[in-house]
C-alpha cells in the first residue's frame, strides 16, 4: 500500500516542468532508493503506534506528560495513516481529523483565530486563568504546522477522506489563513517577518493555496506579496535567513516542497520553490562532513551539539536521501534528543519522492561522502534584527570542522532571542572511538566578529570591555574517555591552544543531567571554559583558539 502511494507521488513527476531557466532542477534522479522513505513512514509510524488512543482520537503526548494528548503530532500521525492505509487505519486518520478541526480556536476577535489548540485537555485560551501567551498557551506557528499538513492530506489522499470532512478541511484551512494574516511581526509579541523562514514559508504558501481553491482573491495575492518578500530575502546569497538550522532548515525544506509541489507557474512560490530547495541542499552539502555526520556551524538555531545524539528534522531528510544507516540517525530514533520531531517523519516520507529529485549530484554525493578539505564563505540576512547581513566562513577538513558568524544584531542570541539555540562559532572534530566532541561559544553579546579558518577561531567583541567573558561550552568526552575535566589537556581528541586579550587563566565548571554548576543545554551536558578580560584592561576583548587533531 505504502509503496503504491510514495510511487504514486513519485508518478507525479512525470509532469512537464515549466521553470524555464533552470529546467534540470526537475530532472528524475534514481540514485536515491524509494524503500528509505518508506522505511522512515513505517518506524515513524510504529513508534506512534504506541502512543495512540484509539478511543480519545488523539495521539497521547510523545513527551509522555500524564496520559494528555497533543495536536500537532496526532495531524502528522493522521497523515501516515493515510499514507500507510492499513486495516483501518483511513477511518482513524479521519477521526483525529475531525478532532483537530473542532479543537480549533474559533473567535474571529482573538489573536489565535484559526490557530490550533496545543492539546484537548488546555483550559480556554484568553480566560483570567489561563492568559494568552503567545509561543506557551498558544502557538501561533502551528497554524502553519496543521494547516499545511491538511493540505498534504487533501492533495495526496483525497480518495480515503470522505466529502463532508473534506468541507470542513477547507473551512479549517479558511479559518487557518485568515488568522494567520492577524500576525505582523513587531505587533502584538508576534515575531513573523520574512526573516524567519520556517513559518514564513509555510505562511505564503497556505495562503496562496487557500486562496486559489476559494478563489480568494486577496489570499492568493497576500500569499504571492509574502513569497517574494521570503524570496528577495533568499536572492541575495542563495541562503535562507533562519541559516543552516538542523532542525528548521528541514521544516523549510518542508516547506519549500510544498511551494515546488503544489503551487503552478503562475505562482512566484511555483516558479521558485525547486530552485530554492537545490540552493539550500547545495548550502549543507558544502558544510555537511559525512564523516562526522554533522553539519559545521554556525546554526541560528540548534536543539543539539551533535546530529548523531539529537533527531534533527534534517537528518529526517537524509534519511531518505542517503539510507537510515548513513544519514544522522541512531538506530533507536525515539532515544535521542529532542525525539518528538521523530512525529514529523510520516511529512517528510511522503514528499520525499518529489523533494529528492531536486538535489543536486554534488550535494547528494557530499551527504555521503566527505568531498574533501575544503572552506565555505557565505551569508544571511536577518532583518529586522541583523543591521548588515551575517557574514559565514567554515573550515572542513577529513575529522575536524571549525565554523562560524560575524553579526551585529539588536538583540542577543539570534531572532530567537534564544542564547540556547543560537550558535555562532563551532568545533566539531572526530574521536578515536567513532563519536564526536564538540565546542560551541555561547552567545553573550549582540555583536562579534567570528571567523573559521585552517585549524583557527577567532573571535572579537567589536562592543566589549573588561567586563567581558567568552563563555565556551565542550561536550563531554566518549564513554570509555576521563570523567573529569579541568583543563583542555582532559578534552579528548583535540588539543587547542588559546590566546588572546583574555586573561589566560580560566574558570572550569560542569553542567550535568543530575549535577554541577547548572542545567545541561538542549539535553546536552558540557564543560563550561569560561575567559575573562583581566581587571581593568582597556583592550578590545578577542580571542584566538588554534585546534589540533589528537589521534
Ligand atoms: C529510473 O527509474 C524508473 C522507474 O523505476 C525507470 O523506469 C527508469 O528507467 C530509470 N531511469 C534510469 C536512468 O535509470
Ligand atoms: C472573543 O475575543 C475577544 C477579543 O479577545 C473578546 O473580547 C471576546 O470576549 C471573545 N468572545 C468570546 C465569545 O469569547
Ligand atoms: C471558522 O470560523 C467561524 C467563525 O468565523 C466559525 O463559526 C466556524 O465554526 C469555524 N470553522 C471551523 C471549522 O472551525
Ligand atoms: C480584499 O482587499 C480589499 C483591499 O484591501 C478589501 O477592500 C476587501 O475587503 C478585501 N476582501 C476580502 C474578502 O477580504
Ligand atoms: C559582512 O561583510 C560585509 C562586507 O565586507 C560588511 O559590510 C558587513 O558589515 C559584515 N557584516 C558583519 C555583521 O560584520
Ligand atoms: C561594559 O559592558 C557592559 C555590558 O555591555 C556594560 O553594562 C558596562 O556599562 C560596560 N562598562 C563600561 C565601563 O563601559
Ligand atoms: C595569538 O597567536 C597568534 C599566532 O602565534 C598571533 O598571530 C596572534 O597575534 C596572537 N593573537 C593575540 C590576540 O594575541
Ligand atoms: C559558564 O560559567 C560562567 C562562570 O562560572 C557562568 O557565569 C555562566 O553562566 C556559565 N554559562 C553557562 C551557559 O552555563
Amino acid at each position: 500500500m505504502v509503496s503504491a502511494t510514495l510511487l504514486r507521488a513519485a508518478a507525479a513527476l512525470a509532469l512537464p516542468f515549466f521553470v524555464s531557466a533552470t529546467p534540470t532542477y526537475r530532472v528524475k534522479r534514481n540514485d536515491t532508493n524509494p524503500e528509505w522513505a518508506d522505511n522512515l513512514l513505517q518506524e515513524s509510524m510504529t513508534w506512534m503506534d504506541m502512543f495512540y488512543d484509539a478511543e480519545a482520537g488523539y495521539l497521547y503526548s510523545l513527551s509522555a506528560q500524564a496520559l494528555t494528548h497533543e495536536t500537532r503530532a496526532s495531524a502528522w500521525y493522521a497523515a501516515g495513516l493515510l499514507a500507510r492505509n492499513e486495516g483501518n487505519d483511513a477511518e482513524e486518520a479521519v477521526k483525529i481529523v475531525e478532532n483537530v478541526i473542532s479543537g480549533q480556536h474559533k473567535n474571529e476577535s482573538s489573536q489565535w483565530y484559526g490557530d490550533y489548540q496545543i492539546y484537548p485537555e488546555e483550559p480556554t485560551v484568553g480566560t483570567k486563568q489561563y492568559p494568552p501567551n503567545i509561543y506557551n498557551s498558544w502557538d501561533p506557528n502551528w497554524r502553519g504546522f496543521v494547516g499545511t499538513t491538511l493540505i498534504i492530506m487533501l492533495e495526496e489522499f483525497p480518495e480515503l477522506i470522505p466529502q463532508d470532512t473534506q468541507d470542513r478541511m477547507m473551512e479549517s484551512l479558511h479559518n487557518a489563513t485568515v488568522g494567520d494574516s492577524y500576525r505582523v511581526g513587531g505587533v502584538d509579541d508576534d515575531n513573523l517577518y520574512p526573516s524567519y523562514s520556517n513559518p514564513a514559508l509555510m505562511r505564503a504558501f497556505m495562503s496562496g493555496w487557500v486562496g486559489r481553491r476559494t478563489n480568494e482573491a486577496n489570499m492568493t495575492s497576500a500569499g504571492e506579496t509574502y513569497a517574494t518578500e521570503i524570496l528577495d530575502l533568499f536572492n541575495r546569497a542563495n541562503t535562507l535567513s533562519e541559516f543552516n538550522s538542523g532542525t528548521y532548515a528541514g521544516v523549510s525544506l518542508y516547506a519549500l516542497t510544498l511551494w515546488a509541489k503544489y503551487m503552478d507557474e503562475s505562482s512566484v512560490m511555483g516558479q521558485n520553490g525547486a530552485r530554492m530547495i537545490k540552493e539550500t541542499w547545495s548550502s549543507l552539502a558544502s558544510l555537511y562532513n559525512a564523516n562526522l555526520k554533522n553539519v559545521a556551524g554556525p546554526w541560528d538555531r540548534s536543539y543539539g551539539f551533535d546530529m548523531n545524539r539529537y533527531l534533527s528534522i534534517i537528518a529526517l531528510h537524509m534519511w531518505t536521501l542517503v539510507g537510515k544507516d548513513k544519514a544522522p540517525i541512531n538506530a533507536k530514533p525515539y532515544a535521542m534528543g529532542h525525539k518528538d520531531d521523530f512525529a514529523i517523519g510520516p511529512l517528510v516520507a511522503i514528499l520525499a519522492p518529489f523533494h529528492n529529485t531536486l538535489i543536486s549530484a554534488e550535494a547528494l554525493s557530499s551527504l555521503q561522502t566527505f568531498p574533501g578539505t575544503h572552506s565555505v564563505k557565505t551569508s544571511a540576512f536577518s532583518p529586522p534584527w541583523d543591521t548588515y547581513p551575517r557574514n559565514i566562513t567554515a573550515w572542513l577538513s577529513p575529522k575536524l570542522t571549525i565554523g562560524a558568524e560575524s553579526f551585529s544584531e539588536n538583540v542577543i542570541g539570534g531572532p530567537a532571542k534564544n542564547p540556547n539555540s543560537f550558535n555562532p562559532a563551532i568545533a566539531q572534530w572526530g574521536r578515536a572511538d567513532g563519536t564526536v566532541g564538540w565546542f560551541t561559544l555561547h552567545p553573550q553579546v549582540m555583536k562579534l566578529d567570528a571567523v573559521a579558518s585552517e585549524n583557527v577561531l577567532e573571535l572579537t567583541y567589536p562592543d566589549g570591555n573588561e567586563t567581558s567573558t567568552f563563555e565556551f561550552l565542550i561536550g563531554t568526552n566518549s564513554k570509555n574517555g576521563k570523567r573529569d575535566v579541568a583543563s583542555w589537556e582532559d578534552v579528548e581528541g583535540v588539543k587547542v591552544t588559546v590566546n588572546g586579550t583574555v586573561d589566560s587563566a580560566y574558570e572550569v565548571t560542569f553542567s550535568g543531567l543530575v549535577g554541577g554548576a547548572g542545567d545541561p543545554i538542549n539535553d546536552f551536558e558540557f564543560w563550561n571554559f569560561t575567559y575573562s578580560m583581566p581587571q581593568g584592561s582597556k583592550e578590545t576583548p578577542k580571542v584566538r583558539l588554534q585546534f589540533e587533531l589528537v589521534e
